[in-house]
């Protein structure tokens, strides 16, 4: 069942039950995180394979130092610019925190989601929620409560309906040792913009010195192949007999097909991203053997959008 009752959804989460929860980035499928058999739940329904952790989902950052032995001073000066908002952050977890959640690990990442209808779910509720992307894992996220349920709509009990997905890719994740600011996923926050808004330097070696266990190579995956070709008409000319959908970054003023699907009106990059998913479940219902689609410019939220193509693309 779908709906915007937030009291509803705060009831059926008391009684360990789980729902479809709206976020500013895509939908969450969430529960109470302190439950270990609605965390369970969650692990099921997504086919989640049980060393992927979940993220916790919290109100404000009083209820965040709740869950964790220490918040270091970048990670205040961090949420205090971000939260809510799309950044979550990893810190080292207390034994309130089940390991089911974190999958054994002793750091938990954290969020406060920038939603009007969750944040007042998690002000009413006395629980964090654990909350992944509301999708059959490895398929491409839920932007929309109607995405959640054609996905997973038959096997839980209510979609808290906040309409579609502002940003419309997953938060940044960031991790903090010894005063060192890390990006363990790119995601609607971009290091231009950390760096900018709080002067701390993004270090981005590419050897990180922790893994986020659900970037897998292959994921957000569409049905049919998605290729990433630096030139769409070479391509196209390249495989006459192929039928494709395409993916452009700025309106066409004519294009070879009409499966021709528009990111945005003039390449601007937040546009993107918030279509991104939508535009790639569309392209994949045609009657199209694959999916088109550029490089992105690398630079800003551009670097998210670059990590879900390459991982949609890599079959
Ligand atoms: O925007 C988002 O972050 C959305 C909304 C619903 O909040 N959530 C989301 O969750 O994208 P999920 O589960 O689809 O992706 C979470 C990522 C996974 O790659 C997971 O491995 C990583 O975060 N992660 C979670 N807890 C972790 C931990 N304790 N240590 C390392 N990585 C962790
Ligand atoms: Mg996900």
């Amino acid at each position: 069942m779908i709906g915007r009752d937030v009291t509803k959804a705060a009831n059926l989460l008391s009684q360990g039950k789980l729902v479809a929860i709206p976020t500013e980035t895509v939908y969450g499928l969430a529960a109470n995180a302190l439950d270990p058999n609605a965390i369970a739940e969650i692990y099921r329904i997504k086919n989640r394979p049980s060393f992927n952790p979940l993220i916790l989902h919290v109100p404000n950052w009083e209820a965040a130092k709740l869950y964790v032995t220490n918040f270091p001073e970048e990670a205040k000066k961090i949420t205090q610019h971000f939260w809510p908002g799309s950044l979550s952050i990893l810190l080292p977890k207390n034994n309130i925190v089940p390991d089911v959640v974190t999958a054994g690990s002793s750091q938990v990442v954290l969020r406060v989601p920038n939603h009007p209808l969750t944040l007042e779910l998690l002000n009413r509720i006395n629980f964090p929620l654990a909350a992944p992307s509301a999708n059959i894992s490895n398929t491409v996220s839920p932007t929309s409560a109607d995405h959640v349920k054609n996905g997973i709509g038959n096997k839980i009990d209510y979609i808290l309906d906040g309409g579609r997905c502002q940003v419309g890719i997953e938060s940044t994740i960031i991790s903090i040792e010894n005063g060192r600011v890390q990006i363990l996923r790119e995601g609607g926050i971009s290091q231009e913009v950390i760096l900018k808004q709080t002067g701390l330097k993004i270090s981005v070696s590419t050897e990180k010195t922790v893994q986020t266990p659900g970037q897998l190579k292959k994921h957000y995956a569409t049905q049919k192949p998605l290729y990433i070709v630096d030139s769409i008409s070479e391509y196209l000319k390249e495989n006459p007999t192929q039928l494709c959908s395409i993916l452009y970054y700025e309106k066409q003023s004519n294009s070879p097909t009409k499966y021709s699907y528009f990111l945005s009106k003039d390449y601007n990059l937040s546009e993107i991203a918030n279509q991104l998913f939508a535009m790639m479940r569309l392209a994949d219902q045609d009657s199209t053997d694959c999916i088109l689609i550029e490089p992105i410019k690398i630079e800003g939220i551009g670097r998210a959008i670059d990590d879900r193509l390459k991982r949609a693309a890599s079959n």
